[in-house]
């Protein structure tokens, strides 16, 4: 990431840490049960950190409308426990050891207690959400939800399939986008945005969780699991088939395409190394094609809050999509 982005970045965090600490206090009062496992796994969940940038956008999209109320942050935390009960059947779903730098939930808790407590993580954020008393903020959530699941469930039936580019942009939307963009959504209703200004910054989510995303995807294919803090190089032997990929697979040999199946089908770089579908993405020019694509969805996403009146929230979230591109883990 280029330095002043990320000084830009750490401006924008700090200018949002008090609400952010409010966040995390929320989030922390919110996931307290009478049965302890739900608590500890809440709690390990909680501080193993994560970037928060869900909730940050959430509350930089009600700033814009000066909105004051304490439902920024308790929607903030309803946001980031969605965020968390995913991510806790993701990682049973994928099998994966490590999040955020440490052991997932599923190795400390086993996969049985981990789903119960990602149901009760779901239920919960809604309990908090029925707290605004406001039937669009459920309905919007409930359609994410659905969103969601829908996108992990069609993601686990193409898994070993070579899907084609439209299929990857419908799963990535459900997955992860639609989040992003309930998030701006929420501080839209919240802040008594017009019907247009809430569609701009919900379009504005739609396309930063695009080029999410697609960075998320690029990274697990050429980052270290140092920086990342999850494993990389996982999608493919899960059997995930992302943009770079795809890319390559429109251009490449009948010998190079062999060689990619056969590790979505064997889920194993034991016949076909990471190293050797590196070599056949970068010949194609494959990572540089799919980075390039999440930077036209960062473009997207700038031109629809160009309505905006100027200001310091409109300038913060104009530095959002750079972030998202730009960013290493
Ligand atoms: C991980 O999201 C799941 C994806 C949508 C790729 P983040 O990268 O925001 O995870 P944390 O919260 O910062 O750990
Ligand atoms: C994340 O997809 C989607 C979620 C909604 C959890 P990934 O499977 O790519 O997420 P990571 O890479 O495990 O964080
Ligand atoms: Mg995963
Ligand atoms: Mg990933």
């Amino acid at each position: 990431m280029s330095t002043s982005a990320a000084i830009q970045g750490k401006e924008i965090f700090d200018s949002l840490r008090d609400d952010l600490s409010a966040i995390e206090r929320e989030f922390g009062r919110d996931t307290v049960s009478g049965v302890e496992a739900i608590t500890e796994i809440g709690e390990y969940l909680r501080e193993g950190g994560g970037k928060r940038i869900r909730p940050a956008l959430l509350l930089l999209s009600s700033k814009l409308f000066n909105y004051q109320g304490r439902g920024a942050i308790k929607l903030g935390a309803v946001v980031e426990i969605i965020h968390t009960a995913t991510l806790v059947h993701d990682d049973i779903i994928d099998d994966a050891v490590i999040r955020r730098g440490r052991p997932a939930a599923n190795t400390q808790w086993g996969n049985s207690k981990c789903v119960l407590a990602g149901d009760w993580l779901y239920m919960q954020a809604f309990k908090v959400a029925v707290q605004e008393r406001n039937f669009r903020i459920l309905d919007t959530l409930i359609d994410l939800t659905q969103q969601m699941v829908e996108g992990e469930l069609l993601q686990m039936e193409k898994l070993g399939k070579l899907i084609s580019l439209d299929e990857y942009f419908d799963l990535i939307f459900r997955k992860t986008a639609c989040l992003f963009s309930v998030c701006m959504r929420m501080g839209a209703i919240l802040g008594g945005a017009s019907p247009k200004e809430e569609e701009g910054l919900a379009q504005f989510g739609r396309d930063l969780g695009m080029a999410f995303q697609i960075v998320d995807d690029v990274l697990d294919l050429t980052a270290s699991e140092n920086v990342l803090g999850k494993p990389v190089a996982s999608d493919l032997r899960e059997g995930k088939v992302t943009m770079a990929v795809i890319h390559a697979l429109e251009r490449c040999t009948p010998q190079e395409r062999q060689a990619i199946e056969t590790v979505v089908i064997d889920r194993t770089f034991d016949s076909v190394s990471h190293g050797e579908i590196l070599g056949i993405l970068k010949r194609y020019g494959s990572l540089d094609a799919a980075h390039d694509c999440a930077m036209q969805y960062a473009s997207l996403a700038r031109n629809s809050i160009c309505n905006f009146p100027d200001g310091e929230i409109k300038r913060a979230l104009l530095w959002a999509p750079e972030y998202v591109v730009a960013r290493q883990k």
